[in-house]
């Protein structure tokens, strides 16, 4: 997948802007507070529907403006367009300017995956945010997983109300167990599969990135202990467990067991990351993660998804920098954001575009 360019109406510090990005490395350069994590952000919003930095969409809006819009044209097979108009109440979302009813038809159609300083804390974050991390990687893959999800979550909001009720309706709550089961054996099966697949890649991409022999490891934490083969019997022991926690649930008055529990669990040399690596191993381990991303959904979409990294080439050795661009430049398009245009880049032939209060002037390269 390539993004052929980006074009800005009063997103964040954008006025109006366009950029036309070279197939394969383009690197944004700015002071800090021009806008290219701004920049990267909008694309975020185009592949997921919201924006990686805060969840309300007004502060997307430039200040003093009526409504934001990012459009892009992106060509895979075929060549086509995408927009998102924000307002202050809502959005509309467009491909190839007929709006869609609902994001599940929008997310997903462009793929990135971005890397920023930030992703680190996801080791200590609460399970919340690694769950929140995993649910948006495999939505951008499958729409059901997001269909599933949500009918999943409201089924769960409905248990809770029930089990804050004076007197608890027990044949509602046998059909709700039973609607929610089936709803979490989708889910569980696709985080498996996720956890499986990525962990698989992981520990080389590790190696390969790091030249560090240790092992990076993933683990999908289940709310079952045991994942048994076949759906069926997946099914009934998420029933068995729903149904062996009633009790306690009645008694704190909500659902204590179920996916929504759900988390991953980073390893390094078999014991947890957060409590082995270092500062610099952390930062390996989330790179070769993203970029086992890359192939997860490459592997199951057929389609490349593009690479954004943000400043993140500074906090890098030299040879780190020249291993990681090494393993992305030939297959992905990447959109690399910095300060400064790291030596080594400089003869590389990318696409130079530089930051100024939300101007964008390019420099070298590229398709113009
Ligand atoms: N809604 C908005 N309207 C106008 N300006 C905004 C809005 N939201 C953010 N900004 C401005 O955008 C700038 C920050 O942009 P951004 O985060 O992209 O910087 P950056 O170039 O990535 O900097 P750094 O190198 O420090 O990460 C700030 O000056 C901020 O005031
Ligand atoms: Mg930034």
């Amino acid at each position: 997948m390539i993004i052929k360019n980006l074009k800005l109406r009063n997103f964040r510090n954008y006025e109006k802007a366009e950029i036309i990005f070279n197939e394969k490395m383009n690197l944004i350069t700015g002071r800090n507070a021009q806008g290219k994590t701004n920049l990267l952000e909008s694309l975020v919003y185009l592949s997921l529907t919201r924006s990686h930095r805060i969840s309300d969409d007004r502060k997307l809006i430039r200040e003093g403006a009526e409504f934001a819009d990012i459009q892009c044209t992106y060509e895979d097979e075929i060549e086509r367009d995408l927009e998102a108009v924000i307002y202050t109440k809502g959005k509309t979302l467009l491909v190839g300017k007929q709006p869609m009813k609902k994001s599940s038809e929008f997310i997903g159609l462009l793929n990135v995956v971005l890397f920023a300083p930030d992703d680190l804390s996801l080791f200590t974050d609460a399970p919340k945010e690694r769950r929140r991390m995993m649910n948006q990687e495999i939505t951008k893959i499958s729409s059901r997983y997001l269909l599933t999800l949500n009918q999943y979550q409201n089924l769960l909001k409905n248990r809770n109300s029930l089990l804050k009720s004076m007197k608890v309706d027990i044949a509602l709550l046998d059909t709700l167990d039973e609607q929610m089961s089936q709803c979490e054996v989708t889910i569980v099966k696709m985080r498996k599969e996720f956890a499986d697949r990525i962990g698989k890649i992981l520990p080389q991409k590790y190696i390969e990135l790091s030249q560090d022999s240790q092992k990076a490891e993933l683990e999908y934490r289940c709310c079952l202990e045991e994942i048994p083969e076949q759906d069926n019997d997946i099914y009934q022991a998420l029933l068995a467990m729903h149904q062996n926690t009633r009790e306690k649930d009645m008694e704190y008055h909500m659902t204590t067991a179920g996916i929504h529990h759900d988390d991953l669990n980073f390893e390094m040399n078999g014991s947890s990351l957060i409590n082995t690596a270092s500062q610099g191993q952390k930062r390996m381990a989330m790179l070769a993660f993203k970029l086992s991303l890359l192939n997860y959904i490459e592997e199951k979409t057929g389609k490349r998804p593009v690479l954004l990294l943000d400043d993140v080439l500074s906090e890098l050795d030299h040879q780190r920098q020249s291993r990681l661009l090494e393993m992305v430049k030939g297959p992905y398009q990447c959109l690399i954001t910095a300060t400064e245009v790291p030596e080594f880049l400089k003869e590389q032939g990318i696409s130079e575009f530089q930051i100024d209060s939300g101007r964008i002037t390019q420099i070298a390269g590229g398709r113009v």
